[in-house]
């Protein structure tokens, strides 16, 4: 008898997962009814141990009452997935805090998570390893790209798809006679994420390296969901400030006006982080009664203050060819100062992290095949 035999897993539930061709469409594996379809006194009936035709396993039969439906469910499907009777799974959708591994500069000391990119093209293997370090890390240094104009789109469609913006496909990261954005100057950049005044924010970047000569210049990134573990650890006064009050993100120019209300720290249904935004030169006006913004805006120091404490920012310098690929949800990314008349030249490009989940899902499909 198997150890989910004597649970007996909500009506609604079970009903809505049932397996059969009338319930789901065999072709698309799409459910085919509404929810609404059920009746509304829906009860199991009569239960009986079977041998289910799809896979073989053990399986239970469940009539249903009143309307005499039938329903075969393998055991091994409802070992995974029937709710417990206490509180004990909660698990989340990979995106937080509770599925990542988060990290402070010497912990990635010699482990940098990086691919050359001919193995990335030719091996399955390291394509997951690398894709996983986005995942697991928030980011991955992929080496060796040819450093040639437009080949970051050619990184961004390796595992996805470019998110075009008001920047165009790609975005040009040099300096500039006339430049709409602090990015194309040789100023310094603290640690940031980038266009939070989209709403949905591109959950991916990509910067590559075509050209990097000047004086300074060098890169950094921080993990923001460890610097936000350690706001709520250390002052959670703050944080829960940073996760409550929407902020207003702004950018606009001669052909663009951007605006997102949102929180720097979003969290779960959980109270576990998921997303960070956090951009010192397109964060707005707030509009909130005064008490608010005096709260804010201390939470807002304390948390700025934190993303520059010493060893949680891991600091490298991007060669031709380099490419970095990181969640813009989690991560901050950084430059120092350069001298303008040096030549540095980046190539960057959005796109999202649900193309890259999934074809690393489909990766690791074709693997159990093999
Ligand atoms: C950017 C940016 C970093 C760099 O363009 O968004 O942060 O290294 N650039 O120039
Ligand atoms: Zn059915
Ligand atoms: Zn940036």
């Amino acid at each position: 008898m198997s150890a989910t035999r004597n649970l007996h897993p909500p009506a609604f539930w079970l009903r809505d997962n049932c397996p059969c061709a009338d319930c789901r469409d065999p072709r698309t594996g799409q459910k085919l009814f509404q929810i609404t379809d059920l009746p509304e006194d829906l009860a199991v009936g009569a239960v009986r141990d079977c041998v289910p035709a799809a896979d073989g396993g053990l399986g239970r039969e469940v009539r249903w009452e009143p309307d005499g439906h039938r329903s075969v469910y393998p055991e091994a499907w409802l070992a995974a997935h029937a709710p417990g009777a206490g509180g004990a799974p909660r698990p989340g959708d990979g995106r937080t805090e509770a599925d990542k591994e988060l990290w402070a500069a010497p912990d990635l000391d010699g482990r940098l998570p990086e691919a050359g990119w001919e193995a990335y093209t030719g091996d399955r293997r390291v394509r997951i390893r690398a894709l996983e370090s986005v995942v697991r890390l928030g980011f991955v240094l992929l080496r060796g790209v040819p450093p040639r104009d437009r080949t970051v789109l050619d990184v961004a469609r390796s595992f996805g798809f470019v998110r075009e913006t008001n920047y165009g496909e790609l975005f040009e990261v040099r300096v500039e006679a006339d430049p709409n954005n602090l990015a194309f100057t040789g100023a310094r950049i603290s640690p940031h994420t980038d266009n939070p005044y989209r709403d949905p924010v591109p959950t991916l970047q990509l910067l590559h390296c075509l050209s990097n000569e000047a004086r300074g210049g060098d890169s950094g990134l921080v993990d923001g969901f460890r610097a936000a573990a350690l706001l709520r650890a250390e002052h959670p006064e703050a944080f829960a400030v940073l996760t409550r009050v929407p902020v207003e993100f702004a950018f606009a120019d001669a052909r663009t006006e951007l605006r997102a209300h949102r929180p720097l720290i979003d969290v779960d249904p959980l109270g576990r982080i998921r997303e960070i935004r956090f951009n010192n030169r397109s964060i707005g006006t707030l509009h909130q009664p005064a008490a608010v913004v005096e709260e804010f805006y201390a939470a807002y120091r304390t948390f700025a203050q934190l993303l520059l404490r010493p060893g949680l920012r891991l600091d490298f310098r991007l060669a031709p060819g380099d490419c970095l690929v990181f969640d813009n949800t989690r991560l901050l990314h950084a430059r120092t100062a350069f001298s303008e008349s040096g030549d540095r030249h980046l190539q960057g490009t959005y796109a999202d992290l649900d193309g890259l989940l999934s074809t690393l899902a489909v990766l690791h499909r074709e693997g159990a095949r093999a």
